[in-house]
């Protein structure tokens, strides 16, 4: 099949948060497997710089954005067989020193910049000579797409096109501008309507994918279940309700080319399950790296955004109140100023026990995920969550909130004691958090419960080779089905 998918940010281009990581690997397998993989994205800035063997295609850009008309380059990269990258070059919306925001702040012009690119997915989706058989498209910021190609078809002559699949990774990202912003779609009033994009007067660009992608999908099925309630539903869960018959889960998987103890270039001691001793030097290592004290202690960690979704006001608390326990805590985290404020104290007032590093570092984070005895997700709602995967291929074993791709990828002692691969709680508060920690504790105390916990996760397979069929099966339903029902 030839799958023409887009987003706003792809490893190792470009990468806030798991989206990068799930497209590029979904891209990747599927080009592995026999399909043809095109993946449109925006050339941010450094990328040429860093991939100088990109070029440029003889292609141009000159598309309406309201009353202006804009224009943009075209870059690619061939990484793989059967896998294209390109790149949208516009530098006015682009070369700049975040993806969406600087100093916390998000750009004033987001609604300008992902229209243009959604304007861009569509051009390059009807007129590369290169025909793709399904358009897949991935959170807000393309959230546009079927807009635009129904459109083009209803009212543009565009004959045939593909269907249009949609991936929520965030339900809670809608991409809402004010009325006005509609006018730079240059979309005729009836995709702003109640039954499309218009929510509560204004744009809501993933409200307009969720009505009118052909396909759907949620990147776990606990979280495709929970999306349909009101409380997961943030103001949508009406709409998804309707077209649950369109909507489908699928955990996202792990890329083990790039999550693999036993090759990973970022460890000072690669290890595996039947080495597992390097996973020791790896902690050690960490210890002095970070400035804690080099002990036996258990050693837990978090890699992660800031953000109110990962349960850090919850995790905060917990720490506080179990850290004058024998056990260490590091932190790798990007986001929220009062967040890095909150660790940041808790490193002052506990040096030997807590390190806590911030802004995005991969190479930390690889180490982090190999040095710890214990990772911590607590979060408030999870889609799919990556990390608790990596988690478990490094030996490191998850303490997780039973919500979205957690639930589905996390086994506790207590639902399968032969299988259990990680300690899971319910309640959203500290004092649940707070006991799953001392689970940990007691559970630290049985190396040989330790062991048998880290060989389940070791060994558990949650790679892209065994999850790309399910897209296949959703692009063929998407095929079959004509129109969005
Ligand atoms: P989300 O996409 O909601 O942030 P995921 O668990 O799906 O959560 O993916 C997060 C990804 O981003 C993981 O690959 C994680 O290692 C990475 N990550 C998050 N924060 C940082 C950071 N500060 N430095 C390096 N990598 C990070
Ligand atoms: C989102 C979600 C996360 C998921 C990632 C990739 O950022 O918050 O749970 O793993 O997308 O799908």
């Amino acid at each position: 099949m030839n799958i023409l998918l887009a987003t706003s940010e792809l490893h190792p281009y470009s990468k806030s948060g798991g989206l990068a990581d799930m497209v590029a690997a979904l891209a990747r397998t599927l080009a592995l497997t026999g399909n043809e993989a095109r993946v449109v994205t925006p050339l941010y800035r450094g990328i040429q710089a860093q991939f100088p063997e990109m070029r440029r295609e003889d292609w141009w850009f000159d598309l309406p954005l309201g009353s202006k008309r804009v224009q943009a380059e075209l870059y690619s990269l061939r990484p793989e067989k059967n896998l294209t990258i390109y790149f949208i070059k516009q530098p006015e919306f682009f070369d700049r020193g975040g993806y969406y925001m600087e100093n916390n702040v998000g750009y004033p012009d987001n609604g300008d910049r992902f229209i243009f690119f959604s304007k861009c997915v569509t051009h390059l989706a009807r007129y590369l000579p290169w025909r793709p058989d399904v358009i897949h498209v991935h959170d807000w910021q393309t959230g546009l797409v079927p807009a635009m190609v129904l459109n083009q078809r209803a009212h543009e002559g565009w004959g045939s096109p593909p269907p249009v699949c949609l991936t929520i990774h965030n339900l809670a990202y809608q991409g809402v501008f004010p009325p006005a912003t509609y006018a730079l779609t240059n979309l005729p009033p009836e995709y702003f309507t109640i039954e499309t994009s218009e929510y509560f007067g204004h744009l809501n660009c993933l409200k307009s994918g969720i009505a009118l992608a052909h396909c759907l999908t949620a990147v776990s099925p606990r979280y495709a279940r929970e999306i349909l309630t009101e409380e997961y539903g943030c103001g949508l869960d009406g709409l998804l309700r309707k077209r649950q018959n369109r909507l489908f889960g699928i955990l996202n998987g792990v890329d083990y080319q790039e999550w693999n103890p036993t090759t990973d270039p970022y460890l000072p001691a690669p290890y595996s399950l039947a080495r597992l001793a390097g996973k020791k030097t790896n902690k050690s290592e960490l210890q002095k790296d970070m400035g804690l004290t080099v002990t036996g202690a258990p050693l837990f960690g978090t890699i992660t955004r800031l953000a109110e979704q990962k349960g850090m006001d919850i995790q905060l608390a917990a720490l506080e109140e179990m850290l004058s326990a024998d056990m260490q805590f590091v932190l790798l985290g990007s986001g929220s100023p009062a967040y890095e404020h909150g660790y940041h104290e808790l490193a002052r007032r506990f040096p030997a026990k807590v390190a806590v590093r911030f802004g995005y570092n991969e190479r930390l984070a690889h180490r982090i995920e190999a040095a710890c005895d214990f990772y911590l997700m607590p979060s408030r709602y999870e889609p799919s969550g990556l990390n608790q995967m990596y988690s478990l291929r490094y030996g490191t074993i998850p303490i997780v909130r039973a919500t979205g791709g957690l639930d589905d990828s996390i086994t506790d002692f207590t639902e399968n004691k032969t299988r259990a691969n990680g300690i899971k709680f319910s309640e959203y508060s500290a004092r649940a958090l707070a006991r799953a920690i001392r689970k940990a504790l007691a559970l630290y105390q049985e190396p040989g419960l330790v062991l048998q916990c880290r060989r389940n996760g070791m060994k558990a397979d949650f790679s892209w080779e065994r999850t790309v069929g399910e897209y296949l099966r959703v692009y063929d339903v998407a095929v079959a089905s004509g129109l969005p029902a």
